[in-house]
């Protein structure tokens, strides 16, 4: 079943690059739904002032304003309900998501990262993977769960790592890969091709 109308609620923290490419795909017609509203924990994050740029509602949220995780997170699914979001795309947002936000989104929470999971996890995944000496890197997107980059994965691409890569330079190899494989799912998801089965996510092409 497709969902032209699907309203996506983006969570990011910092330039919001992979932000922006889903407002180009927006305007491209490659992506049939809307942003409903972003969401920072950081008021300089350039996502919101991309947001703004397309008159989308931006928000700050200050994770210093709640005693603790669950309660920050409950006040973003307050806003995510708000504003009518019925998928979330945590888009470079450098916090980890609790129980409230996957409770109120289930199975409806995408992320991005700049790795080849289930390898390097957390921050610094292009330093880890230089680090280790892979060949090849790239990105994953995934359903998020409980776990730090864990959930069922949806697609992946993978860039060959060079001997004279810089944590800078394979960033940005990964980056253009990022920005064509997050609007895809998203209008893979839009269309109702996806289909979790475990750990295994199906994308059904054609429909
Ligand atoms: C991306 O590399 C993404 O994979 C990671 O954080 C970075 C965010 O970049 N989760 P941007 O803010 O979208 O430019």
């Amino acid at each position: 079943m497709s969902n032209p109308e699907l309203v996506l609620g983006v969570l990011a923290s910092g330039r919001g690059s992979n932000l922006q490419a889903i407002f180009d795909a927006l305007q491209a017609g490659a992506l049939t739904a809307k942003v409903g509203v972003v969401i920072s924990d950081r008021q300089d994050a350039l996502a919101l002032t991309r947001a703004k740029q397309y008159r989308v509602p931006a928000l700050f949220l200050d994770p210093r304003a709640y005693p603790d995780r669950p309660a920050y997170d409950a006040a973003i699914v307050e806003a995510l309900t708000a504003h009518r979001v019925e998928l979330v795309i945590l888009a470079g947002f450098m916090r980890l998501i609790s129980k409230p936000i996957l409770e109120a989104f289930p199975n409806k929470v995408i992320n991005i990262h700049p790795s080849l999971l289930p390898s390097f996890t957390g921050l610094h995944a292009h330093r880890q993977a230089l680090a280790y000496g892979v060949k090849v890197s790239g990105c994953t997107v995934h359903f998020v769960d409980e776990a730090v980059d864990h959930g069922p994965i949806i697609a992946q691409a993978a860039v060959p790592v060079l001997a004279e890569d810089t944590e800078e330079s394979l960033s940005n190899r990964i980056l253009a890969e990022e920005h064509r494989l997050l609007p895809q799912v998203i209008q893979h998801y839009a269309m109702g091709r996806l289909k979790i089965r475990g750990r295994h996510v199906l994308i059904e092409e054609g429909i």
